[in-house]
């Protein structure tokens, strides 16, 4: 339980770090219910040599008790949504596109930028690009894996498409992938089709499935003796749908071992509880900037000790086969003020915690599905299950396209999604993010039941005709 009516002011301006620390022991003693999110590991320079930087601003959430469910406690994540900047004009419910970052993360990234500015190859060669190795250890011990095992890169294209194009395959080798992978990875893997002739392999999926055992079963019947790799979205974007990444990388293991697995874990890194060696793959490629809410044009990659040395690099370093990770991070010149406010993202998703985290995606998903799921033209592709959904869902309204839909909700209500026409999947994808207050899902659900009816209206009038 928290006591909310003596929380503090969100915002404390403080002068100095000595200062800050003060005000951080006298706020402990005196009201022993709030902490600073981020704490102080969040005030510390990730870069040897620079100075210790101090947040401007910080937040406070409420001190819960371990393993308290705050699942459906509204001022708990009304703290949150506090320690976010979105426009309190537009509903943006596309947080799977991309999110935005809470304003500690956009502080440190200012600070570091203008930090940059002083004297850009210095602080960004000598300083900051040594900082690289903490965010390393940071993102390894939120992976749980070797920090040895993990590149910062810029998205989770660039790191799926530096294994796409990195590994070494012959002509008539195949790759088993699904007609519902991401449109960038599906294009890498086209285009060594048409270079080098391997043989692609497309399993259609459709969406929902909620039968683990059938999907595994897909992926089995395409494996063949000429399968070299699988590729496997961990979350689909189109949907949310959850695929059973561990139990397709043991099936293409146990076909034949020498199989190489590559997951998309664009949606899933930060949005659900897992570690990535938990997925059995060799191979994993996520962006930042979508559920960790670190600065855009930020991402990562992993590849298992063992394969390293046995990938090519997109960009080539001294020795391309070299067993070093840091290979794969020869991109010359990028923000690195973006890479190390990385840590502060980590710091953030932390004091969440990623359990907490994934309930209440998965809740606020269900929240406005279940009441729509009665309005005479909706139907959705999504499950209401946590074991296959998380945060996005995708809906229609029978009789109007995607597009249709996605511009009255806009028009009407100033709510902003993305409409989606790919393969078998034809609607309107819903992502809302820890900071999605109930009341604009209510005005979401509003909504929809509006453009439901006038065009169950307009149909029955037209029918008269
Ligand atoms: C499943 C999936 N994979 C890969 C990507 C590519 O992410 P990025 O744009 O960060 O490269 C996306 C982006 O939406 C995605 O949904």
């Amino acid at each position: 339980m928290f006591a909310f009516k003596l929380i503090l002011p969100i915002l404390i301006p403080l002068k100095s770090p000595r200062q800050r620390l003060m005000a951080k022991d006298a706020t402990h003693n005196r009201r022993n219910f709030v902490r600073q999110l981020g704490g102080l590991a969040g005030m510390l320079s990730l870069a040897p040599g620079l100075p210790a930087f101090a947040d401007e601003k910080k937040f406070l959430v409420p001190t819960t008790a371990p393993g308290e469910d705050v699942t459906e406690k509204e001022d708990y994540w009304g703290f949150i949504q506090q320690a976010y900047s979105v426009s309190p004009n537009i509903i943006n419910l596309n947080n799977g596109g991309v999110s935005p970052q809470p304003t500690v993360v956009q502080n440190a990234l200012d600070r570091y930028n203008r930090l940059s500015n002083e004297a850009p190859t210095y602080y960004m060669w000598r300083s900051l690009d040594e900082g690289r190795e903490s965010v390393r250890m940071k993102l390894a011990d939120l992976a749980g894996c070797s920090p040895e095992e993990i590149a910062i890169n810029r998205n989770a294209s660039e790191a799926l498409e530096t294994i796409i194009f990195g590994l070494n395959l012959q002509k008539g080798d195949e790759v088993v992938l699904t007609k519902q992978d991401y449109p960038n990875v599906i294009n890498a893997w086209k285009q060594r089709e048409k270079r080098e002739g391997i043989v692609l392999k497309f399993i259609n999926l459709d969406l929902p499935i909620e039968d683990n055992q059938l999907i595994v079963r897909k992926y089995k019947e395409a494996f063949t003796a000429g399968t070299k790799v699988v590729m496997i979205t961990h979350m689909v974007n189109w949907s949310g749908q959850i695929l059973p990444a561990a139990q397709i990388s043991r099936a293409a293991k146990k076909h034949n071992p020498a199989i190489q697995v590559v997951i998309d874990g664009a949606h899933s890194f930060a949005q659900l509880t897992y570690k990535i060696p938990d997925l059995e793959g060799d191979y994993f490629g996520a962006s930042l900037h979508k559920w960790l809410c670190s600065p855009f044009g930020t991402g990562m990659l992993y590849i298992k000790q063992a394969r390293i040395k046995d990938i090519w690099p997109l960009l080539a370093p001294e020795d391309p086969q070299s067993p070093d990770i840091r290979k794969f991070e020869r991109l010359g010149t990028r923000s690195f003020p973006a890479e190390m406010a990385i840590g502060h993202a980590i710091n953030f998703h932390n004091t969440i915690g990623d359990e907490r985290k994934q309930k209440r995606l998965h809740y606020l998903k269900n929240y406005w599905v279940e009441k729509c799921l009665n309005i005479p033209g909706f139907s959705t592709i999504t499950s209401l299950k946590p074991q296959f959904s998380g945060a996005i869902a995708t809906f229609a309204i029978k009789g109007l396209t995607p597009g249709e839909v996605a511009t009255e909700l806009f028009k009407r209500a100033r709510i902003h999604t993305s409409a989606t026409v790919w393969e078998n999947i034809s609607g309107v994808r819903i992502t809302p993010h820890l900071y999605t207050p109930l009341k604009d899902l209510d005005r979401l659900v509003n909504t929809i039941q509006l453009i439901a009816k006038e065009n169950t209206g307009a149909a029955n009038r037209n029918s008269l005709k």
